[in-house]
Order: structure tokens, then sequence, then C-alpha cells
């Protein structure tokens, strides 16, 4: 078993900006490791850059840019949004780099000396912008292949092939015994109805007369390797297979296998469900090394697909700038169900921020730090006191908050998660609606009740920072400087009666500033 949790995400392709769908995979990854560091596990983020492939060879030529020179570029939009979005990392793939090319260049060789890779001629038709050969699966009830294809010239070629369909077998019932394979399980039946279907194999090189931006296969140097042949491998590559620890790379088995490949719906068929699976495969890897696959839904806007040619791409980098990086990260994980679509839409970034946090988690810490100030001169203390609703604060909506924060995570259902900390936030904001707690400061006989009450709402706003840090790192930790708790926030301490008695609470500071629309221009 590795001693270290793997998360992965689909490298980006380098032939465009990112939008908000590419921004919205790493920020789940990330809550998701963070949730694994939080809870004091080893924890290895790999995520990185999709380098080679016609495209890059084509947007680079238009700008009359070296492929490389033009993948960089694009490489580091990528980096710096990561970076302004708090997205942390451990490990970098860029399909460019030596590592890479050289782990590519030996699996090759390997397939091709096992037998398992053969050369053929092949005449077709052939998907400039798909990078394919087309069959006759592809074509439309008009019998034609449709505009997705753009494109469609007729080729004669001559190609290496990669013994796919002889593990369709294999791959049918690896898919029917192993649960977790694919997430969630109806994308699984998806992938059980195509793996059925599947027949013929994968070519996996492309001519360089055709095509030069890409690895050339070590044992026929006039061909280069096929774009997913070649990404695919960075999830090995650059988690240590082939290096031994040295490299700067992990020690390859204390991380194999992934404890999820994060994907968007498009590419889990066939790309990663059939080809990636069956290459592993293929390398010998045994079936409980075999990774699973999470994969997500789309954003959409307007309902529509997300697309340059629709023009209707939304640059994280403004959002990031009109709103703040921790409000794009909240309402990508809150408005969309794990692996459904969801329409973004910037009024409900804003509504759900404005509502969720600073309506809700941002009021209730400002309104008990300044009530503990002037009512108790901040001191906090644990009085034991009899009061039905801090009962059942602390001893029913606590613990389930925390019971369904926790399920939900371990099923990467972040939105769910998220819901039970407002919700339990936002009953925390009705015991204050409820008990009044500038009433009973008018009165010295419910003094004790009123210590009680604040020790109760710290408590809670105490773990409502530990549960939001996966998402709200830099605002958990800013609730915690507040509340004068030094030590970093960890899952261990999401239990009731952690602050002492006598504990300081310190002074309110706005944290969640309401948003609110851009000025219309012009
Ligand atoms: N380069 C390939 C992946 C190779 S993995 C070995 C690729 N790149 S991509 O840039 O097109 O997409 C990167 C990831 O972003 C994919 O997982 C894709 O599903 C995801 N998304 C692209 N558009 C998206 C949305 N509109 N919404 C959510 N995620 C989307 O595919």
């Amino acid at each position: 078993m590795p001693d270290c949790t793997f998360y992965t995400t689909a490298i980006d392709y380098t032939n465009a900006a990112p939008h908000i769908g590419h921004a919205y995979e790493k920020v789940l990854t990330d809550v998701l490791t963070r949730f694994e560091r939080l809870r004091a596990r080893p924890v290895f983020f790999l995520t990185g850059v999709d380098q080679h492939g016609q495209k890059v060879q084509q947007s680079a030529e238009k700008e009359g840019l070296s492929p490389q020179e033009f993948a960089d570029r694009c490489t580091v939009q990528f980096i710096e949004l990561w970076k302004k979005l708090g997205i942390h990392y451990d490990g970098w793939a860029a399909t460019t780099h030596p590592i890479h090319k050289r782990v590519v260049q030996k699996i090759l060789q390997r397939l091709h000396d096992e037998g398992q890779l053969y050369k053929q001629a092949h005449r077709g038709f052939y998907s400039v912008r798909q990078e394919q050969f087309l069959t006759d699966k592809e074509r439309n009830e008009a019998g034609e292949f449709g505009p997705e294809w753009g494109q469609v010239v007729e080729l004669e070629e001559e190609n290496w092939y990669f013994k796919l369909s002889k593990h369709r077998d294999w791959l049918l019932n690896h898919i029917d015994t192993h649960d977790r394979f694919v997430i969630p399980a109806f994308r699984k039946s998806e992938l059980r109805n195509a793996v059925e279907k599947l027949s013929g194999d994968l070519c996996i090189s492309r001519p360089k007369s055709r095509l030069n931006w890409g690895i050339e296969l070590p044992f026929d140097t006039e061909y280069v390797t096929y774009v997913w042949f070649d990404a695919l491998i960075n999830y090995i590559s650059f988690a240590g297979y082939f290096s031994e620890g040295g490299e700067n790379l992990p020690r390859f088995e204390s991380l194999w296998p992934a404890a999820a490949h994060v994907i968007g719906k498009d590419i889990l068929i066939p790309a990663h469900g059939i080809y990636w699976t069956i290459m592993l495969h293929g390398m010998g890897f045994p079936d409980l090394q075999i990774p699973s696959f999470l994969v997500h839904g789309w954003w959409n806007i307007g309902g529509a697909k997300i697309s340059k040619s629709l023009g209707n791409t939304v640059d994280p980098n403004v959002l990031v700038e009109r709103y703040g990086a921790a409000a794009l990260r909240y309402y990508l994980m809150a408005d969309i169900v794990t692996g459904k679509d969801s329409d973004f839409s910037e009024e409900r970034l804003r509504g759900r921020y404005n509502d969720e946090l600073a309506n809700n988690v941002g009021n209730l810490l400002n309104r008990t730090l300044n009530m503990s100030a002037r009512y108790k001169g901040s001191v906090l203390r644990n009085i034991a006191v009899d009061h039905e609703l801090l009962h059942s604060l602390a001893v029913t909506e606590f613990p389930q908050a925390v019971a369904a924060y926790f399920a939900a995570m371990g099923d990467y259902q972040v939105d769910a998660a998220l819901r039970a900390v407002i919700g339990l936030a936002r009953f925390c904001n009705q015991v204050i609606e409820s008990i009044a707690p500038w009433k009973l400061a008018k009165d010295t006989a419910q003094s004790d009740l009123l210590d009680a009450v604040l020790y109760h709402l710290a408590e809670s706003i105490r773990v409502v920072a530990i549960l939001l840090e996966p998402v709200l790192p830099d605002a958990a930790r800013g609730i915690f400087r507040q509340l004068q708790i030094n030590s970093e926030p960890q899952l261990a301490d999401a239990v009731w009666g952690v602050l002492l008695d006598g504990h300081i609470l310190g002074a309110p500071t706005p944290l969640f500033p309401r948003l609110e629309a851009p000025a219309e221009v012009g």
C-alpha cells in the first residue's frame, strides 16, 4: 500500500488560455488534498500541462513562434492562475520535460520489445481537429462526419498500433469488480457500454511529415508519439516511475496507485477509462494498482458549452481581480454537485458569497467577538448551564454537522460538506436571535448564561473555520487569528470543548466584505 494519498488532475492543453472549467478542476483537487492534509494524512497533488500535439503546432505557426515558445507562454498563464487561486500542488507535469520524454520512450521501447505494438498501413478519413482517423461509428445520422470533427481529409498512412482490443474482456471484468474504479457510478455504466463496443487497436504514432511536435518513437524515428499516449503517461512519469526516487521525484511505490485521477466527463471515454487503463494493464500493472477516476461535470454558461469560438469564455483572472480568490473558490465548490454539470453565473457567485459567507459566517464571527468584548472583556468562560437551545447546539447540531461534513468530503461531495458548515453557522445566528445576549447583558443574574452562550458561539466558529479550511484556507486562518488561536487548523480539533476556560478572544475585523456587481461600463 502507498503511504501517501495521491491525487492528480488532467493536464491542461497549452493551446489556449485557461477558463473557469480548468480552474474548477484544480480548485476541486486542491480542496480534496487540503482536506487530507487537514486530517494529517500525507498527500501528493500532481498537475501540469499537456504541451505536445497538432493544436499546439498549429497555434504556434499562426503566431510565428516555435511550438515550445508557444507552449511555454501558455504554461505561464496556467502557473500564474494557480498561484492566484491558491492551488497548492506538489508536482508539476510538463510533457516536454526530459524526465517525461525518457519515461515515455522507455515504455514505448518495452511495449515494442514485448510485441505489444505493430506497424500497419491504413487508408481512411482523418479529422485534423481531433487528430484521429474516423470510423463509420463517428458518422452522424446523415452518414456524414459532423462539424465537431472539423476538417476531415482522406489519407493513407503507415502507423504504429498498440494492441488495445485484446484487453477488452479484462477491462470489462475490472469495471464489474471494482466499485470505486469510476466515480460517480453512472459514469461507470457509460464506460462499460463503450468498452463493450470496443474493437480495433490504438494508433499511437504520427508521421513526422504531418506532425513533428511530439516525442519521437525510439524504434522508428520517422514518427512521433500520439499526444494522448504521451500525455497520459505524465501520471506516472512525474510520480517517479522509472526514477527510483532520483531527479527530485517522489518514490513511485509511496504514491501509486492514485486515490483519484480527477478528470472532466469528456475525457473518461475513451482516453482515461479505456486507453490509459489498458496501457497500465499492458505495462504489467496489477489490478490493485489500477487507479480510480473521479469524473466531474462541466461548467456551462447560459446552458451552452464554454468555448472560444462561441466567445463565452470567462477569464478566471478577471473574476479573481473583481471578487478575490476566496469568492471564486467558494462559488466553484458550492454551486456544483461533483459529477454533474452546472451553469456559471456571476450573480450567483456574488449572491452565495454575500448570503453564506458575509451575512452568515462573517456576521457570526463579528457579532460574537463584539459581544464578548463589550460584555465580558473578551474573556471566555466555560460554564455549565442548563439551557435547551445551547444543549441542542453542542449535542445535536454540532456533531451532526461535523459528521455530515466528513461523510460528504469522503464522497467528494464538497457542495454538501459546505452546506453542513454553513448550516451550523446559520444555526448559531439563530441562537443569537432567539437568546438575544444583549438582553442577558442587562441582567447580572443571567451572567453565567451569557458566558455559556458566548462560549458555545466561539466553539462553533472555531470548528466552522476548521471545516472551511480546505476551500478557504486564508479565511480559516483569519478566523483563527481573530479568535486568538495560535495553532494551525486541523480536523482532529473538530470536536467540542477545545477552547479553554479563560481563553481571550481577539478583536473583529471584517473577513468577507460584501461583493457588489461591477459598475456598468459605457
Ligand atoms: N490535455 C487533455 C487532458 C490530458 S490528461 C492526460 C485535456 N485538456 S483540456 O485543457 O481540454 O481540459 C483539461 C481539463 O479541464 C479536463 O479534465 C476537462 O474535462 C476540464 N474541462 C474543460 N472544460 C471544462 C468545463 N467547461 N467545465 C469543467 N471542466 C472542464 O483534455
